[in-house]
């Protein structure tokens, strides 16, 4: 009977052991899956936002702790990450968490873009396609190429005249516009057919070596380089450097490779570095070569703080100083760059901003307007611009350009003309040709009629017939 009850007692005792071993395995099973939870790495904690423009929970923060706000337009409090990203907001596991995720590395990409940026309300407005730049952007030169496609087929005997059909995208006019006006300002066909090679060996070495690149499809892969060329709107909104490495605080992307923006920062204060990514990078042959600049280093994809007279110029160009002096937009304007939202086949189309513009001309002065109305299309265009631009004020007289767009930077008072920069805190007196001592004639303002006294390039200067 003893031993019976020393048995049961036993078996009780192996019972209680076994118990708190398995429990105590257990916990330590459940700390090790939660301790190799993949968001540990970067977070203590699930960190949870709820954006006020969607008030749906998102988690991405969780591994992405520590990332730029990506500007101050779209604060992480209002926007959250989805908005741009998509994605699943509350997963915890990577694939997970990126599934569904539009553009990889960039969600600004042509190919995207519409889903992202061109959500309706956002950068589409179906009512004003002149503010609706993810309708415009698509249709423009920088996006298809349609000119240089038009004047190569034309050059080379692919086709009779130079009205663009083709582009490395298709394309097609959106907004309508009657044939007499379009033939005459748009010279492109109502649609434009993806530019295919078919079986002629021309055309594919001109797909090869002039279409694949330098243009908003391209994507990041800049031939030659290492370092990361954006495609869509990034190409010019998010400022990239040459060693195309990461630099910001998010701790899930990594440090040491090429294929990043330095941060995850957009802006509209965008630097001639962006522009000429794909400007002044080389020359298209008629051998249907493209040859990179030989006096530059590359990658050429230049730091802002580089010098630009020295490096930034194709060496056979021509150019007034102040285009070498002053940011790309600081002339340019959005319509220029965007678009209106017509499909548009050659440069001249989409051409408003003139030397005149800024300098006027022999006898009158550039051309102004007086800000009379606070629905003047200036206040809406300035609420963009970079922080610490000077405010407009009703009464202020400002620039336009032939299209009579308006120019807030471009501001007369008394007489004298100043320019602020839209890059950077520069300002400048514009020197007027009006009743000057420029020896100009008045019919004749388009900047090749300039250059022949004003060109500021390399060998001009080196020939000493630069007058300033
Ligand atoms: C479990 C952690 C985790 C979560 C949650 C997470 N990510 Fe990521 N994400 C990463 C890591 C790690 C990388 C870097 C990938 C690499 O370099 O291979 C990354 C990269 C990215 C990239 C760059 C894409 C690429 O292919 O490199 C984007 C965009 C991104 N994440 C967006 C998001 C968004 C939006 C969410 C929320 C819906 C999210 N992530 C949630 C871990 C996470
Ligand atoms: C307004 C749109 C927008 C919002 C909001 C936004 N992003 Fe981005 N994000 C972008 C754009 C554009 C890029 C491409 C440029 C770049 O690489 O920095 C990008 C790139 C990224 C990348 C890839 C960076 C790299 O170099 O691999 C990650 C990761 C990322 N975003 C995460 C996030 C997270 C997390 C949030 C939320 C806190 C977020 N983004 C919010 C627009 C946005
Ligand atoms: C070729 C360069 C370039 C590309 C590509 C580009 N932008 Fe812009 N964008 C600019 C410049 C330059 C400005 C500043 C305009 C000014 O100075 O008035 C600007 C301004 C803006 C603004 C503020 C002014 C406004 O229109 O509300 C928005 C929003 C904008 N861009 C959105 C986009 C979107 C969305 C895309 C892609 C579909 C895009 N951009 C592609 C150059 C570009
Ligand atoms: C991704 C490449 C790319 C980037 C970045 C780019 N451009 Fe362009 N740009 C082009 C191409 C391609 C053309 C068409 C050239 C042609 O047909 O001769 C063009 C044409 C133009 C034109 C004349 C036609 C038009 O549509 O107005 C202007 C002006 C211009 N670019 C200014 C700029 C400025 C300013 C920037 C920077 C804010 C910029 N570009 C950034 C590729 C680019
Ligand atoms: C000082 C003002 C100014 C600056 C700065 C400037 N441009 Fe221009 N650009 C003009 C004017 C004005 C025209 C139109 C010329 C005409 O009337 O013939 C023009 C024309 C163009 C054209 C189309 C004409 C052609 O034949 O190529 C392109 C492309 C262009 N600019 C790109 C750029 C880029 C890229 C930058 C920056 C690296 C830049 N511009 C800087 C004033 C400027
Ligand atoms: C957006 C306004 C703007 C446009 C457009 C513009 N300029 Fe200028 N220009 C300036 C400013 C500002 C200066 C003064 C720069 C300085 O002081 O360093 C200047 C200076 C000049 C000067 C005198 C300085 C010198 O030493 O040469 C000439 C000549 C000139 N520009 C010619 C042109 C020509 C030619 C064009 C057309 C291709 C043009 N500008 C387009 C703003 C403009
Ligand atoms: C036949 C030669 C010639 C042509 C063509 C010419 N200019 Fe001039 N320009 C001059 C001379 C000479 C001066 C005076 C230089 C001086 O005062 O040192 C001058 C001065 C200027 C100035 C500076 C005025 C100042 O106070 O510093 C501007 C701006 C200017 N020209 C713009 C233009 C523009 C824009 C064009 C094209 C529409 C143009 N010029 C065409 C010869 C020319």
């Amino acid at each position: 009977m003893r031993r019976f009850a020393w048995a049961v007692k036993d078996a009780w005792r192996l019972v209680a052991i076994v118990g708190v071993v398995l429990g105590g395995a257990a916990l330590i099973l459940v700390f090790i899956k939660d301790a190799m939870q993949p968001w540990r790495r970067f977070s203590a904690e699930p960190m949870t936002v709820v954006p006020t423009l969607t008030g749906k929970p998102e988690r991405c923060l969780t591994c992405h702790f520590g990332i730029e706000e990506i500007s101050p337009a779209h604060p992480t409090r209002a926007f959250g990450c989805v908005v741009c990203h998509g994605g699943n907001a509350l997963a915890l596991s990577k694939p997970r968490a990126h599934k569904g995720l539009l553009g990889k590395r960039n969600p600004a990409t042509l190919e995207v873009q519409e889903k992202t940026c061109g959500k309706e309300g956002c950068h589409v407005r179906s009512d004003n396609p002149s503010r609706s730049p993810s309708a415009s952007v698509p249709l423009t030169l920088m996006a298809t190429k349609a000119s240089e496609i038009a004047k190569a087929a034309f050059a080379l005997g692919w086709q009779k005249d130079e009205l663009a059909r083709f582009g490395v995208s298709p394309a097609r006019e959106a907004l309508g516009l009657i044939p007499e006006i379009r033939e005459k300002r748009m010279l492109a066909a109502s649609s434009l057919a993806p530019f295919r090679p078919e079986d002629n060996p021309q055309k594919t070495r001109f797909v090869k070596n002039c279409l694949s690149f330098c243009h908003l499809h391209t994507g990041h892969d800049l031939k030659n380089t290492d370092a990361r060329h954006l495609s869509g709107c990034a190409a010019c909104h998010v400022p990239f450097r040459p060693s195309g490495r990461y630099l910001g605080k998010d701790k899930a992307i990594k440090k040491n490779e090429a294929g990043h923006a330095p941060y995850h920062k957009m802006t509209t204060a965008i630097s001639y570095t962006a522009c000429n990514a794909c400007h002044n990078q080389g020359v298209h042959s008629l051998r249907l070569e493209f040859f990179y600049r030989a006096d530059i280093p590359r990658p050429a994809i230049t730091d802002p703080n580089a010098d630009r007279w020295k490096a930034y110029y194709i060496p056979q160009a021509q150019f007034a100083r102040c285009e070498v002096e002053l940011e790309c937009i600081d002339c340019h304007t959005r319509t220029e760059v965007m678009g209106d939202g017509h499909l548009t086949g050659n440069k001249d189309a989409l051409q408003r901003v003139r030397c005149k513009t800024c300098h006027g001309t022999k006898t009158s002065l550039p051309a102004l307007r007086t800000l009379a109305s606070g629905a003047d299309e200036a206040f809406w265009v300035v609420r963009s611009y970079r922080r610490g631009f000077p405010a407009l004020k009703l009464g202020d007289r400002i620039g336009i350009t032939d299209a009579n767009e308006p120019l807030p930077h471009l501001r007369e008072k008394n007489g004298q003309v100043i320019l602020h920069s839209k890059a950077h805190e520069k300002r400048w007196r514009v020197p007027l040709a009006t009743h000057s001592r420029c020896a100009q004639e008045e019919k004749k303002q388009r900047s090749q009629d300039c250059y022949p006294c004003h060109d500021a390039s390399r060998h001009r200067r080196q020939e000493g017939r630069f007058a300033r």
